[in-house]
């Protein structure tokens, strides 16, 4: 079996909690290195997990020889870094969103392809157990056409989760380059094209400032119409200060899926013959209640096979397309077409 040295540029919450403890766990890899602007952070990492400290990612890179990098950095240097670790010959696994615009993403793509390497987006809704359920009902067919959809993500907020807390990148446009809409928004838009194997063709959106001290969004609603006629809504938010939502329900001709966050069953379907089907899968993760992502043994998985990821760079532009798609509606007032990549 082959052993894949691998290192973890930005060393926050993600970091901690999801891809480093499941990198960990991967029986074919080594963790070598740690990178993070703040210091401590990586040297923390390299206490728990062994490998060396770096501040510099360059440098990371230019010294080490690894087959693999996670990039769990503040959303605008995505690109650079998963850029310069496919030059410097190293699968990527990029945090979400994958890059502040279609060119960014595009040469991100092409540097994976000059290199023969892979690219995986960490869009890990896709590989919850209650979106993989809902996935398999929906192909079996048994809801008929799809109708309607609403899909909500909301929590209190990126300042109660990220490692910098109230002072976090996140709210920040220079650092995140978009709020709520890109950091929760862009998973259920990712889910949701996942799981109707649908694109969006035209968009319509509210994304505001609403309650945070941020120059970001901190509330996003979409309208979404897919290409098969299906019309939905999306919502994103980070004031949902009471406790999270990571909810979906999805009408058909013939019933309805609803997905829902709770313990005991999270997918339930109710057919218009009378029919309930309730599953007990798993739950979704949310960010109190964290469960394996699948995402880091996925990536792995794609390399150690030779295979494409689970999650593409395709993909994940397609599903960055869609929020840029919604902030230009959201600037302009009109509903945007969007445009096949
Ligand atoms: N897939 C998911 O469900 C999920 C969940 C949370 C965050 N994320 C994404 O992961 C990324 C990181 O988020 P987080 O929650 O860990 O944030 P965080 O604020 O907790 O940590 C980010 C860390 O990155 C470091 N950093 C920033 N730029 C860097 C650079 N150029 N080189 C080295 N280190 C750098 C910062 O110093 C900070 O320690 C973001 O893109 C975010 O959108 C994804």
């Amino acid at each position: 079996m082959q052993t894949l040295k691998v290192a973890v540029i930005g060393n926050g919450s993600i970091a901690i909690h999801r891809h480093v403890p499941e990198y960990a766990a991967n029986e074919n890899v080594e963790l070598v290195a740690f990178c993070d602007l703040t210091k401590e952070l990586a040297e923390d990492m390299v206490a728990k997990y062994g490998g060396r400290a770096y501040t510099n990612y360059k440098e990371l890179l230019e010294k080490e020889d690894v087959d693999a990098v996670s990039v769990c950095t503040q959303n605008v240097d995505h690109a650079q870094v998963s850029i310069a670790a496919a030059n410097a010959g190293a699968h990527v696994l990029c945090e979400k969103p994958m890059a502040t615009s279609l060119e960014e993403a595009k040469e991100m793509i092409q540097a994976a392809k000059d290199n023969n390497v892979k690219l995986m987006i960490g869009h890990n809704q896709r590989l919850m157990p209650p979106h993989v359920k809902a996935k398999e009902i929906l192909a079996s067919g048994k809801l008929g056409n799809i109708l309607t959809y609403k899909t909500t993500f909301g929590h209190g907020g990126a300042d109660s989760w990220s490692i910098q807390g109230k002072d976090t990148w996140f709210l920040k446009k220079n650092k995140a380059f978009v709020g709520a809409m890109g950091d929760l928004g862009v998973h259920k838009i990712d889910l949701m094209r996942w799981l109707l194997d649908d694109e969006v063709s035209e968009v319509s959106a509210f994304v505001e400032t609403i309650h945070k001290e941020a120059d970001v969004d901190d509330n996003a609603v979409t309208l979404m119409r897919m290409k098969g006629g299906a019309i939905g809504t999306m919502t994103a938010s980070w004031t949902y200060y009471k406790g999270e939502d990571n909810t979906t329900t999805i009408y058909g001709e013939n019933g309805v899926l609803e997905i829902h966050d709770n313990p005991n069953v999270q997918v339930v379907v109710k057919l218009v013959d009378g029919t309930v089907e309730r599953y007990s899968v798993g739950e979704v993760a949310t960010n109190d209640k964290q469960v394996a992502s699948g995402v880091i043994d996925a990536f792995v998985k794609s390399v150690v096979d030779q295979e494409d990821p689970a999650i593409t760079g395709e993909e994940g532009m397609k599903s960055l397309n869609v929020v840029l798609a919604a902030l230009e509606s959201a600037e302009t007032k009109r509903f945007v077409s969007v445009e096949s990549v």
